[in-house]
């Protein structure tokens, strides 16, 4: 009886009969000799198929195979340094062959498609070895991103997704009908989580966070997943060290466990070997001067006009792309104009233009993947603030009183998961990130 396995741990069944369940990724051959390129989700192995091996109808049958035909496939596994596949190295003698599903005219072929065709086929596409490798890479940093919350003790409190105020620019809110009353779809689950600290001291939430995002950019998602963490009593010089940590934690992970996958998707992993700590720090300020270095140096008139800042105006991904190629790994900005944040960022004591608020940039030109600060914690400030953004300061009563109540110095980030797993597979833009991208003009499939 041959053993129910999946190719992943296909290596410690060398010399053994299995049985592998999954899909036809390619078909070759001719005469005796048929490849099925067999894949099951963890893998991907090629099945050879030899006449005189297996029953005259199973073998009449594998020569028919199509393109993600499902099949259930019986044979010895080999060992063979030459042998392509996911893991590498291996082969099957195949045995038995049966067919569950013939596919017919399967849309993704091996040619060039465009990628409005490919986004239309989402559902399919998710099948193609690099974006299952993608989506492989980003399963990994979700669980580093989890493991390292645990390991710092820092616990789970699910924040809610259906919200009565913004947390962040209201311009990007997503509205809702709730019952004949305005909602919106959370932002952030940071407000949320600032009750949840106090309650329990170091929480995170980890989900889905909605922004009607109006342009199209590579780097924005109208639905995108954030990992908060938010620590009673912490300051932002700590929580740098907590976020660069993380960064350091999830990239060594993701260079343990996907080697394979960063390869499939041919990502210079040397660039990831160096994101080691310290990261460099550089207030706001020092980013202007350099920036403002950068114009001046530069000869390309395109480019120059890019670079152009005025001091205190918010960072746009050109400054950022253009800040992060001074460096090798990521880099903190901190201090930013409290003008251009959001109103809860406790101001820069003496220095109330500037607030206690950082960004962490990914190298290589990605930028922005991490937005935090520390919070205001006086209640009277707050409620100025508050009122300064012409909030609705009723919504805000609970998020008010937890200033009166105990209220403690704190601070947390925000990380984008999408953006962290395009900076880490080297992709120019999100949209292949996340299984079902939600954009601008597409929320199908
Ligand atoms: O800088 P942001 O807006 O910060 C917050 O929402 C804070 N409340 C987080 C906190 O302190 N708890 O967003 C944080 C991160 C950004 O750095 C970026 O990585 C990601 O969320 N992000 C987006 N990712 C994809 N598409 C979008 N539209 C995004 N907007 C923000
Ligand atoms: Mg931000």
């Amino acid at each position: 009886m041959a053993t129910v396995t999946m190719i992943e741990h296909i290596a410690s069944h060398v010399g053994q009969e299995v049985e592998l369940r999954g899909w036809v990724y390619a078909k070759t051959g001719k005469g005796k000799l048929h490849f099925i390129r067999l894949r099951d989700g963890t893998g991907q192995v090629q099945c050879v198929a030899f006449r005189d091996d297996l029953p005259e109808d199973q073998f009449e049958l594998a020569k028919a195979l199509t393109q993600e035909s499902s099949v259930v496939v019986t044979g010895v596994v080999k060992a063979d340094e030459r042998a392509q596949g996911f893991p590498a190295g291996f082969e099957i003698a195949v045995t038995s062959v049966k067919l569950i599903q013939q596919a017919i005219d399967y849309p993704i072929t091996p040619k060039e498609h465009g990628t409005e065709f490919l986004m239309d086929n989402r559902h399919l596409w998710i099948r193609s070895n690099r974006q299952w490798a993608i989506l492989r890479i980003r399963a990994t940093i979700i669980k580093a991103m989890r493991d390292f919350m645990d390991d710092n003790h820092i616990m789970l409190m699910d924040t809610p997704i259906i919200t009565p105020s913004a947390g962040e620019d209201t311009t990007s809110l997503f509205e809702i009908d709730y019952f004949g009353e305005p909602a919106y779809m959370a932002q952030t689950g940071q407000l949320y989580n600032e009750a949840n600290m106090a309650a329990f001291g170091r929480v995170y939430c980890f989900g889905p966070t909605f922004r009607a995002e109006k342009s199209k950019t590579r780097r924005h998602l109208i639905e995108f997943w954030m990992l908060e963490p938010e620590l009673a009593f912490c300051s932002l010089e700590e929580l740098m060290d907590l976020e660069e940590r993380l960064q350091c934690y999830i990239v060594e992970r993701v260079l343990a466990k996907n080697r394979q996958e960063l390869a499939i998707i041919e990502r210079d992993v040397t660039a990831l070997e160096r994101v080691v700590g310290p990261f460099p720090r550089i207030s706001y300020d020092e980013a202007v001067d350099k920036l403002e270095q950068l114009h001046a140096e530069a000869t390309d008139p395109e480019q120059k006009e890019l670079l152009k800042i005025v001091r205190g105006d918010d960072f746009g991904s050109p400054h950022e792309t253009a800040l992060t190629q001074l460096y090798d790994r990521p880099l903190f900005v901190y201090h930013y104009p409290t003008a251009v944040k959001a109103f809860y960022m406790q101001p820069v004591e003496g220095q109330p233009d500037r607030c206690r608020s950082v960004d962490l940039l990914a190298p290589e030109g990605y930028g922005e993947i991490c937005g935090g600060s520390e919070r205001i914690h006086d209640e009277a400030l707050l409620l100025q603030r508050i009122q300064d953004h012409k909030l609705p300061v009723e919504n805000y009563k609970w998020y008010l009183e937890l200033r009166r109540f105990g209220s403690v110095p704190h601070a947390g980030f925000g990380q984008g998961l999408e953006r962290t797993v395009a900076w880490i597979c080297g992709l120019p833009h999100v949209r292949e990130t996340i299984p079902y991208a939600r954009l601008l003009n597409r929320s199908y499939p």
